[in-house]
């Protein structure tokens, strides 16, 4: 039984930073006519209201997005991600958030594809509903760890998979790896980017050795944090592991990293760390 509902924490730091990332990752795809496809293994509800209770509750999105949306000098990787969010809200004023797959729908042409699994028995009909009249894109209500692994490869030979798991299970760190290594294996020119929050420095360590023992070459990984663990218990960072980045990947995160660590940072213990991990 799944307990986890994004619904809590749409729009907090880490989406933001998971959300820049990711923007910049499809946008380098559209560069080519050819046609790709989207795999999201933890689709999430689609879209959330900031206002709704559950939201109120945690208030994480003043952390995250609430401090971004009247900002007017961001580099160009974090206005191209603002510019959807403002999209998602025409009134003007920040009332919703939008998950990964709407964000994705925004910037995939009409070739494109979007193949989303989602688990949770009532985010998922959420899902569905908010795509239904989009005939790119296909919902699975399925396992993303398992069911993914047999989308890849895509008929369409080029892709991005972003894998963002709530982490509910204990085992799930070296799942979500396990899984990512075996879609690897089987669609190695794909690009694939793992999301994890920072909880624990000592946890943290281990999941970077745990995937540097995978030995996938070209890997890029990112990493965000507003605070220290004494300030701010709970997750107080998160990261993203890129494998197969597109070249200007680097670079945007290089201004958009630091821009938003000046932004979103809550005190002085607040940076980003970008690591290439290069071919053996
Ligand atoms: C962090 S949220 C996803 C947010 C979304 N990717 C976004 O950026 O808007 C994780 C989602 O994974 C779902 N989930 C948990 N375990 C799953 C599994 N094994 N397979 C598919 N979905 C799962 C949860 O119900 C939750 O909606």
């Amino acid at each position: 039984m799944l307990s986890y509902r994004h619904s809590y924490h749409a729009g907090n730091f880490a989406d933001v930073m998971k959300h820049v990332v990711l923007t910049a990752l499809l946008k380098y795809l559209t560069r080519k006519d050819t046609k790709f496809c989207y795999i999201d293994t933890h689709a999430g509800a689609g879209g959330y209201d900031l206002h709704s209770e559950r939201a109120r509750k945690t208030g994480e999105s003043d952390l995250g997005i609430a401090k971004l949306w009247e900002v007017n000098d961001p580099p160009e990787g974090v206005a191209a991600y603002l510019a959807l969010i403002h999209q998602f809200n025409p009134s003007g004023r920040l009332v919703k958030y939008p998950g990964s797959p709407w964000i994705a729908t925004q910037i995939l042409r009409q070739q494109d594809r979007l193949l989303l699994c989602e688990l949770h028995s009532s985010d998922f009909p959420l899902l569905q509903n908010m795509f239904a009249k989009d005939r790119r894109v296909y919902c699975y209500e399925e396992d993303g760890y398992r069911f993914s692994k047999g989308l890849v490869p895509p008929i369409e030979r080029r892709g991005l998979v972003l894998m963002d798991p709530s982490y509910e299970l204990q085992d799930e760190y070296d799942t979500a790896i396990t899984s990512i290594a075996k879609m690897h294996r089987q669609f190695s020119t794909g690009t694939y980017a793992l999301w994890y929050p920072i909880l624990d420095e000592r946890r943290t360590a281990q999941l970077r050795r745990h995937f540097e023992a995978l030995k996938i070459p070209d890997v890029l990984h990112l990493e965000l944090r507003v605070a220290d663990h004494q300030s701010l218990p709970g997750m107080y960072g998160s990261g993203m592991i890129v494998i197969n980045p597109p070249w200007t990947l680097r670079t945007a995160m290089e201004a958009a990293l630091p821009y938003l660590v000046s932004k979103l940072g809550i005190n002085d213990k607040a940076a980003f760390r970008i690591d290439q991990w290069a071919d053996e």
